[in-house]
């Protein structure tokens, strides 16, 4: 079929064309400035046991993490010992849980990596306690929307209920309108899944240990992006 472009027609199309190459070009350079800000991921160890396999994962995430981008800081909070009881309404929020809050809401921190050990098919209660008193955060205008999550789960055999335990710590973070993504390529699922073979060594884990830094990279790369 024969067009008929006139001379203005022309040079309005070819003027679209600049401006949708300075717009692609402008888009490019924002991507690669947003790629140099820093920014911070934290990741929180939900075992009662400090160190331990959880904590070990976690610092496999964020090893990850820091090497997606050259300004990306990070922390690991470990619950273990810190006095965090069971949620309860009427009760004032605990001194402890008001101090690993006060991270969390940093601006700075566009990533949080939370990882539980599987308890019978589940997440650990250290780790339920946790996310109930985040219920703060979601009154206080919702202080972590818009923050990138993932969640790692260690247990003790594989098929053990991490991606169980996963799912429920996701299905807390959706309430603060944080943004969930999983491990990244090759792996591509849930979330990091771990086994402890009972040694409190995970390193052996080769696919577990993938999981991890899958997650820690897609964590800190999906946060770059969103920043
Ligand atoms: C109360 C309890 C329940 C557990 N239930 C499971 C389970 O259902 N599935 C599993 O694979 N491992 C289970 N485990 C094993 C732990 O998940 C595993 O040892 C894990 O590595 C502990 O994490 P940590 O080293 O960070 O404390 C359980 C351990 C405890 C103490």
């Amino acid at each position: 079929m024969a067009s008929t472009v006139s001379r203005r027609g022309f040079l309005g199309a070819a003027g679209a064309a600049v401006a949708a190459g300075g717009a692609a070009q402008a888009q490019e350079a924002g991507a690669a400035e947003a790629k140099d800000r820093p920014i911070k991921i934290v990741a929180v160890a939900c075992s009662p046991r400090r160190g331990k396999t959880t904590a070990q994962g976690l610092q496999i995430c964020l090893e990850a993490a820091r090497e997606a981008g050259p300004n990306i800081e990070t922390e690991l909070v470990e619950l273990a010992g810190l006095a965090i009881p069971i949620f309860d309404p009427a009760a004032p929020v605990p001194a402890d849980f008001e101090k690993v809050a006060a991270v969390l809401r940093d601006p700075k921190v566009r990533g949080i990596i939370i990882g539980t050990p599987v308890y019978f098919g589940s997440m650990s209660s250290l780790c339920k306690a946790f996310l109930d008193h985040c219920m703060a955060l979601r009154k206080a205008g919702f202080a972590l929307s818009g923050k990138v999550a993932g969640v790692l789960a260690v247990g003790g055999a594989r098929n053990g209920g991490q991606e169980l335990a996963i799912e429920g710590v996701q299905a807390a973070l959706m309430c603060q309108e944080m943004v969930i993504v999983g491990d990244g390529r090759p792996t591509a699922h849930t979330g990091a899944t771990l086994v402890n073979p009972g040694t409190d060594d995970i390193s052996g884990d080769e696919f577990g240990v993938q999981t991890a830094k899958n997650l820690g990279r897609h964590v800190a790369e999906v946060a770059l992006r969103l920043a």
